[in-house]
């Protein structure tokens, strides 16, 4: 899409700038962030003001039919999930996925149309020549693991985490106590990030990302979405060679629509495989591009800012801060400083300090395991969840990867598995401690 299409389009609102409760730095609490004071939703260094807000706009911008949306898809723009806070943050939405377990081991039924169901479908339209209907996607009769949800994650700092090398994370796993040590979970890069020389097709990289740390770099997660979430299909080209991944249209419960079915974008250019809905062409030998509106997500979600600490409430977090640890939750929540390489490898300013309280590992949540997983994987795999970071919580309504709650006291009673013997030390609390722990995770 080009950048006129996109002055004219709509813009969805959405809000911004700081919220109420975001104090001054106060004293520097035991866990502070040692940056200065960020507004929400701005950007780091390392990208100009204009080219930021073309990004943010881009992530904003609802999309049409004629923009390729469909056959079916969950959303006309990332910002219309991506809201609280402001634009990048969590939202409200939460997805479905299902799957089905056969001899002990998970099935995605990507053939009907698995795991991701998606919950909107174009229907029935006329694309000048015939009628299409395209009917919604439901769960087939042979799924054994049902609707299972998934709440849509804030993304702010994450090009930070993005700029992390693997050795990071595979130390934090290395420093772990036994009992609740995480996996290290690695992925292919299908879309590589051409600012970051390291990243490759298909380099293999730590998965940092998504509820089950599913993929490994932002540029493969926004490719993904625009796919998946709004089905818009992208081909890209790099060092000379067509990224075809995200370029094939979803079959709707594994039923492809009739050529000219699928959305009513124009048809993609020679040499690009039928379907695409926004291509960069064949690729000339040496070529890298990016589409566009892919490379304008890149570039919103490399630089959004991380949230601020929040230490209003600054003798129950001070308070608090030691509980946490004491009774585990730094075991999977670290509360080490993370720092970003200097030069770091995507753009970011080097030497950036932040603190997510997440390791990024996965580890086995037991009965709070959402029980979806990638084809083959044992039921035991199934289970793991990726240390969900606490960061900015105060600015989420929903909690856990299926929204079950937005209470924090209800969230850690949720958890499971590995997390079993922290969940009973916090149940063996008292009231002033377990007041004071859920000030401090709410301060984060
Ligand atoms: C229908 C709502 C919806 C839309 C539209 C949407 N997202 Fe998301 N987003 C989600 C959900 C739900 C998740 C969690 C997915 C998971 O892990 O299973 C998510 C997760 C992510 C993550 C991973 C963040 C993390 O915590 O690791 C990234 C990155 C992301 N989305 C980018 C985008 C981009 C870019 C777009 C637009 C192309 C987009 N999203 C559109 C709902 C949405
Ligand atoms: C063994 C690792 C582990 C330990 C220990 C642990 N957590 Fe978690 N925590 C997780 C994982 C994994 C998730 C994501 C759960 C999911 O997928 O629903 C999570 C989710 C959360 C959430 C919800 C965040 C969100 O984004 O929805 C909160 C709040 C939380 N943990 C707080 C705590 C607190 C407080 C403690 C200590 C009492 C603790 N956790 C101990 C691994 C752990």
């Amino acid at each position: 899409m080009s950048i006129s299409f996109i002055r004219k389009a709509v813009i969805l609102s959405a809000s911004s700038g700081l919220l109420a409760g975001c104090s001054e730095a106060v004293d520097e609490p035991t866990l502070g962030s040692a940056q200065a004071e960020i507004t929400l939703g701005s950007h780091v260094g390392g990208i100009t003001d204009a080219d930021f807000a073309e990004a943010r706009d881009n992530f904003l911008l609802g999309e049409n039919i004629d923009d390729g949306v469909g056959p079916v898809f969950n959303e006309t723009a990332c910002g219309a999930c991506h809201t609280l806070g402001a634009v990048g943050g969590s939202g409200e939405q939460i997805e479905r996925r299902f799957g089905r377990v056969s001899n002990g081991v998970f099935v995605s039924l990507a053939g009907e149309g698995g795991s991701l169901r998606q919950l909107k479908t174009l229907g029935s339209f006329n694309n000048g020549t015939r009628t299409c209907t395209v009917a919604l996607e439901r769960e087939p009769a042979d799924a054994t693991v049902h609707n299972v949800g998934r709440l849509t994650t804030p993304l702010f700092g994450l090009g930070l985490v993005d700029a992390m090398p693997d050795s990071f994370f595979t130390q934090l796993a290395n420093a772990e106590p036994a009992e609740v040590r995480g996996i290290v979970k690695t992925a292919a890069v299908l879309l590589p990030n051409p600012r970051d020389a390291s990243q490759g097709i298909g380099t293999v990289r730590v998965a940092r990302f998504g509820w089950k740390d599913d993929i490994s770099n932002l540029a493969t997660f926004a490719a993904d979405a625009y796919k998946n979430e709004m089905g818009i299909t992208t081909q890209h080209c790099f060092r000379g060679q067509s990224i075809t991944a995200f370029a094939t249209e979803s079959a709707p419960n594994g039923i492809a629509q009739p050529a000219g079915c699928d959305d009513l974008a124009p048809p993609a250019p020679a040499g690009v495989p039928a379907g695409t809905d926004d291509a960069v062409g064949p690729c000339a030998s040496g070529q890298t591009e990016i589409q566009e509106d892919i490379q304008n997500f890149i570039n919103f979600m490399t630089f959004l800012a991380p949230t601020e600490r929040d230490l209003s409430d600054a003798a129950a977090v001070n308070a608090g801060a030691p509980v946490f640890n004491r009774v585990g939750c730094n075991g999977c929540h670290v509360t080490t400083t993370f720092r970003t390489p200097n030069p770091a490898p995507n753009g970011v300013p080097g030497n950036f300090a932040f603190n997510p309280f997440s390791d990024f590992l996965v580890h086995d949540m037991g009965a709070l395991g959402d029980q979806i997983g990638n084809d083959g994987d044992s039921v035991a795999v199934t289970r793991r969840m990726r240390t969900a970071p606490l960061w900015g919580i105060r600015f989420r309504n929903h909690l856990l990867h299926d929204g079950r709650t937005g209470d924090v006291t209800t969230a850690i009673l949720a958890h499971d598995g590995q997390a079993l013997t922290s969940r009973n030390a916090f149940n063996q609390l008292n009231a002033t401690d377990k007041h004071n722990l859920v000030q401090f995770v709410r301060s984060l």
